[in-house]
């Protein structure tokens, strides 16, 4: 459902003034695309941004020179000038057998896994391996629910954003698929063929970066 109604309005304008136009927030991403979750350097390859909601790291990439980007969601919610630049798709990580037609390079999962619930991990691990090309590289970016900063902000972004968590979890249900279902998760991806190279989660955030070889009949 698009979004349109005064709420979602004054969130996109929050979201613009706390997020998009903040000089901190910015030097943020920069250090995080460089050193914790360092981007692709081929600008040419296909990239989709799973959970992409307004577009906003999809723009970020449009800007550093990306040309063959993708977003999925569960809403069509892209701003209008990322709307013009990428393939969206609508859909849901965890429907099954998650088909788009084609395949990608780079596959990224940035704070949405913790949407899902703690079931439902499985099925989007097997959706994400559908999602790469072999050799393609998944990249996993999540709030650490097991730090009181990763908790911190998971709720301050909850309450101040709400247009961008439409189906967000409460903080024991969150806790749980994130904290409990992490593991798992990973055991799951790493059964389809993904290999690690990457692997933090002893801050506030999860990162997770891994090369995908197809596993026959995985
Ligand atoms: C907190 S936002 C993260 C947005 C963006 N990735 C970022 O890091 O700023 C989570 C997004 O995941 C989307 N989402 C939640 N469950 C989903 C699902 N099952 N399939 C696809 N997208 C989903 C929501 O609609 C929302 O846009």
């Amino acid at each position: 459902m698009p979004i349109a109604n005064i709420d979602d309005k004054r969130c996109e304008e929050l979201y613009s003034a706390v997020v998009d136009r903040n000089p901190c927030v910015q030097l943020f991403q920069d250090l995080k695309y460089r050193f914790i979750l360092p981007l692709p350097r081929d600008r040419k390859a296909s990239l989709i941004d799973v959970g992409c909601a307004k577009g906003n790291f999809l723009r970020n990439l449009a800007r550093r020179g990306y040309t063959d980007l993708s977003g999925l969601d569960l809403d069509n919610a892209l701003y209008p000038d990322v709307a013009a630049r990428v393939t969206f798709y609508r859909e849901s990580l965890t429907t099954p057998e998650l088909d788009l037609g084609r395949r990608f390079r780079h596959v990224f999962v940035q704070c949405m896994l913790h949407h899902l619930p703690a079931a439902s991990l499985t099925d989007a691990a097997r959706n994400i391996a559908r999602l790469c090309e072999p050799g393609a590289t998944l990249f996993i970016y999540e709030p650490n629910m097991a730090s009181p900063v990763g908790r911190f902000f998971y709720f301050a972004f909850l309450r101040l954003f709400p247009a961008m968590h439409r189906n967000a979890m409460e903080e024991k249900d969150a806790q749980m698929a994130f904290c409990k279902g992490w593991e798992g998760f990973r055991r799951s991806l790493e059964a389809l063929g993904f290999r690690p190279h990457r692997v933090s989660d002893w801050s506030f955030y999860k990162c997770y970066v891994a090369t995908f070889t197809p596993v026959a009949g995985a």
